[in-house]
């Protein structure tokens, strides 16, 4: 096992970084890139605290290995924000306050947008259905549902 050189594009930005083939996404995301979006919750792609976008789609970057990525770019909750204007599904978690200690919700926006942008989303139902693989510890699913409904129109 040695590192190896690689490109990611993360967040509209590339990045060539020395890592083993096999290091988790999440790792080179929070460790090396210091983007600390995407959460450690389970590590075994069962809460959904780690995802991101891997070109339109979710993907749990707990247990995605790095060299998997490929050519497709990347996006974490840091680059849903454009200019300092925050995306539609983060500023309707804002709205609907859908936080209680807020470390799953990197997890729900993330699974949203991915769900928005294959255009899934159109009832609560829909949205319940999008986030029933992810985890909330504080029982805020109320809120995160309300907000998920609020983001799909
Ligand atoms: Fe990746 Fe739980 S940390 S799914």
């Amino acid at each position: 096992n040695v590192a190896q050189p690689l490109e990611l594009l993360v967040n509209g930005q590339l990045h060539t970084l020395a890592v083993l083939p096999t290091t988790s996404l999440l790792h080179v995301l929070r460790n090396d890139l210091r983007l600390n979006g995407p959460k450690y919750g389970c590590g075994l792609g069962e809460c959904g605290a780690c995802t991101v976008l891997i070109g339109d789609r979710a993907a749990r970057a707990c247990c995605t290995p790095v060299s998997q990525v490929g050519v497709l770019p990347v996006t974490t909750l840091e680059g849903l924000e454009q200019d300092g204007v925050l995306d539609e599904v983060q500023r309707a978690f804002v709205q609907e306050q859908a936080a209680q200690c807020g470390y799953c919700l990197n997890g729900m926006i993330m699974t949203i947008r991915a769900a928005l942008n294959q255009g899934c989303v159109k009832s609560f139902e829909d949205a319940k259905q999008a986030l029933r693989f992810n985890l909330c510890r504080c029982g805020t699913h109320v809120e995160i549902l309300r907000a998920a409904c609020l983001a799909c129109g």
